[in-house]
């Protein structure tokens, strides 16, 4: 999830290229760097804002060509040498690129036998490599570009630059990329943000679809064959298109799930085996040995904790337990070596988890972080890190790193079940297969957001709300009630809906929905008894199910797709849009709710 801005064109670069890359900037990247090609290429890149990058650049370049690029890390720390653009031996071809190359490992070591010097820790800088050797071989750069490309696996925008070579190359797949055409000049840029202040009319590259830029001549080619794409003249402030069109951060962010579940599972899974590789130094003789995980986390990343945690023991069989963050005390078993403590925490930097974490470390357990931000404080502090590759989360209510931290957690529980020989193949490779279709089933999901603005808008003046939810769906009740309640204000309350009828039922009428999940994973024959409870007390019963027979019991039927037991963090999605729908209808401040702040550092 990282910015990329291009031009080829009659001004010089180097302006553009900078106040894109300050556009962009909003999505708070970690390094970040710019090639002008003129005649020669050249580099200047570093880590930190693109303050720092300004520092470094020239006042005035002559080239007409280049690109830029900020970074948001997820192979290598955020450093000056792993800021992109990255370079070939010759330094000649320059590559900037979103995305992961799942097959990076493979691809280096051949490179590397062939004599290839490499510099970073980034899957990138295969590329520049590879294009190398096919013009080597002889091959024009167009077509050095589509082998090289012909041989990446993974989701990429890449925008390549090379000495002596008039053009500008971009290719994509799973990772968006956008001309922009100007008068005696072509944009190009990860997000229209980058260019809006030059130019409105935009072309949306396709998947696999690489286009030459050479000033105002844009042509983009399909297997090798010239295409014609449509213009579309785009009609956004410039505040909404910082929000990719979406009226907040939040929005934008839910619609981004299937993108960062792509980017969290992306080169980690081998579903035909039913194995995991997440590269921890965790042995298979300690994960064998281990008596406890004990999960520490506040907020949302604490219902992430929760799921993970019935995942850990049914997968995995180890016994484990979830604290929020602020209340938790070392009680390990009699070997604290034998506690594996997991901090869950997207922003690396909550202070209740780190002081969570410190206890552990000084009791002797051993511990990993669970987090989006490479370089945070956490990272420091543990002795492991898993990212969930979200990339960057600016509304306060966090959204995608929920779903990103639930997936990757689920692959820990494959990863460390495999190891303890707790799950068989079979089991494993089912799972790892609901795995790979939870993206698309997000997406189907988001595809029914009119139905959820329908029922949001309907009751967005009750009283209160309620989410009941049994197994899996008791987190994502109780997140499902957390949101709604930090950006709409209403009263909202989470339950294990067999919790109802023992006290909170006595709140429940025909003012109060009830949003319920019935999917596999949440035990929904017997939450449908729930259902039935809280239906004669006239409630109206907003259901996420899987199965449509369940709809003579409720007044609004929510289709989840069936994904084994990641089901229900698909449903969570609705109760996203649910929360941010009603917001929406009472005019909150969505991306700042009130009394919040993003990243909660005093205990
Ligand atoms: C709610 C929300 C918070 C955070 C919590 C922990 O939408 O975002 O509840 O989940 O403050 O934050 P991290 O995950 O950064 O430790």
């Amino acid at each position: 999830m990282c910015g990329i801005v291009g031009y080829v064109g009659a001004d010089t670069a180097l302006p553009v290229l900078t106040t894109g890359l300050e556009n962009l900037e909003y999505r708070g990247y970690d390094s970040a760097g710019v090639a002008l090609a003129d005649g020669d290429v050249e580099v200047y890149k570093t880590a930190g804002e693109v303050d720092a990058l300004e520092a470094t650049l020239p006042e005035t370049a002559e080239a007409h060509r280049g690109v830029g690029h900020t970074r948001w890390s997820t192979h290598g720390p955020p450093t000056d040498t792993n800021a992109h653009p990255h370079t070939d031996c010759t330094g000649e071809v320059a590559v900037v690129h979103n995305g992961i190359i799942d097959n990076y490992d493979a691809l280096r070591r051949d490179l590397v036998a062939e004599g290839h010097d490499f510099e970073s820790d980034t899957d990138t800088e295969v590329v520049p490599h590879l294009i190398e050797s096919y013009l080597e071989d002889g091959l024009a750069p167009q077509a050095a570009i589509e082998e090289t490309v012909a041989r990446l696996e993974g989701s990429f925008a890449l925008v390549v630059t090379i000495a002596g070579v008039p053009e500008l190359f971009a290719i994509r797949r799973d990772s968006p990329l956008v001309l922009g055409h100007g008068v005696e000049a072509t944009y190009l840029a990860s997000d229209v943000t980058a260019f809006l202040e030059h130019t409105r009319e935009v072309t949306y590259l396709p998947d696999d679809h690489l286009a030459v830029l050479d000033g105002a001549e844009t042509t983009v080619y399909h297997d090798g064959q010239p295409v014609a794409l449509d213009r579309e003249t785009l009609e956004w402030e410039a505040d909404a298109a910082e929000k990719g069109g979406y009226e907040h951060y939040m929005r934008k962010e839910i619609h981004e799930q299937p993108q960062a579940l792509r980017q969290t599972i992306s080169g980690r899974i081998d579903v035909d085996a039913g194995t995991v590789e997440l590269g921890l130094d965790l042995s298979e003789e300690y994960l064998r040995s281990l008596e406890e995980i004990q999960i520490v986390a506040a907020g949302t990343s604490n219902y992430a904790g929760r799921y993970a945690a019935k995942l850990l023991e049914e997968l995995a069989d180890v016994r484990t337990t979830v604290s929020i963050a602020s209340e938790y005390a070392f009680t390990g078993g009699r070997d604290p070596w034998r506690t594996l403590v997991i901090a869950v925490t997207q922003s690396g930097e909550t202070a209740d988890t780190l002081s969570a974490v410190r206890d552990a470390k000084r009791a002797g357990a051993r511990t990993i972080a669970v987090t989006n931000t490479l370089g945070s404080t956490v990272t420091r502090e543990v002795e492991e890190s898993l990212f969930i590759r979200a990339g960057p989360e600016i509304g306060v209510a966090a959204t995608k790193t929920f779903a990103s931290q639930v997936t990757t957690l689920a692959l820990l529980a494959v990863a460390i079940g495999r190891e303890r020989e707790a799950l068989s193949t079979d089991r494993a490779v089912d799972v790892l297969e609901a795995i790979r279709s939870v993206p698309g089933a997000v997406q189907q999901v988001l595809d029914r957001e009119p139905q959820v603005i329908e029922v949001a808008t309907r009751h967005a003046d009750a009283d209160a709300f309620f989410f009941i939810g049994r197994a899996l769906g008791e987190p994502v009740a109780l997140e499902g009630a957390l949101k709604l309640k930090e950006i709409s204000y209403d009263h909202a309350e989470g339950f294990a809906a067999g919790e109802l009828k023992h006290g909170p039922l006595a709140l429940v009428t025909d003012q109060t929905p009830v949003l319920a999940i019935l999917t596999p994973g949440s035990r929904p024959e017997e939450t449908l008894r729930n259902v039935k409870e809280v239906g004669a007390r006239e409630a109206p019963v907003i259901g996420a199910t899987t199965r449509p027979d369940d709809a003579r019991y409720l007044q609004e039927r929510l289709d989840v797709p069936d994904v084994d037991v990641l089901s229900p963090m698909v449903t969570n999605v609705y109760w996203q849009l649910f929360a941010y729908h009603v917001a929406d209808a009472k005019g909150r401040p969505i991306d700042k709710p009130r009394n919040l702040a993003k990243s909660v550092t005093v205990e």
